[in-house]
């Protein structure tokens, strides 16, 4: 049997009679543990549904606004329990991108791999130089730094869906955007 150990914190009393020499060490980014800390128990994310008719609407208008790019909108979700990875789980985010007919999305890259499902519409991806065409229901796979853009063959608005590791990459601090200059 064993039982999971809570962090307590214990420094200052494990620093006592040695704190001198502990602020000897220590500076502006390090400082010193003494003895192993215990883990703290993640806060645990909530199970959710979202829901796809009021986001459809605010995707509809942030297109038409076009602020970030014209004729294209892109919302994602996160559980603000997830703390600095901001993924929907602690590893995974997920979101929609809305796209208008004729438009295409700006090529970029990122170290994080997508998966997307074509929720609606018609189009193709072109990832890494190379065209995938996609329809309605297809599934398509965005790897890790590949440069992708997504268009919009279709006469009505394309929608998709993407499941990215966001999460995992910002919680270790190497989540990284590139777009072409
Ligand atoms: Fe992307």
């Amino acid at each position: 049997m064993s039982k999971l150990l809570v962090r307590k914190d214990l420094q200052s009393e494990l620093k006592r009679d040695v704190s001198d020499i502990v602020k000897e060490i220590e500076g502006d980014d390090l400082k010193v543990v003494v003895f192993m800390e215990n883990t703290e128990p993640a806060p645990k994310v909530k199970p959710k549904v979202i829901r796809f008719g009021p986001t459809l609407t605010l995707l509809e208008k942030l297109a038409e606004r076009g602020q970030v790019e014209p004729g294209v909108a892109k919302v994602m979700f996160f559980s603000p329990s997830t703390g600095r990875s901001r993924g929907l789980t602690p590893n995974m985010m997920a979101g929609f991108q809305y796209i208008k007919p004729g438009v295409s999305t700006k090529p970029h890259s990122h170290n994080m791999a997508s998966i997307y499902l074509v929720v609606r519409g018609r189009g193709y991806s072109e990832i890494d130089g190379e065209i995938f065409h996609w329809n309605e229901g297809d599934v398509f796979v965005v790897p890790a730094n590949a440069v992708h853009s997504h268009t919009n063959t279709g006469e009505t608005e394309a929608i998709l869906f993407d499941v990215t590791d966001s999460g995992l990459l910002e919680n270790m601090g190497i989540l990284e955007f590139k777009e072409k200059e």
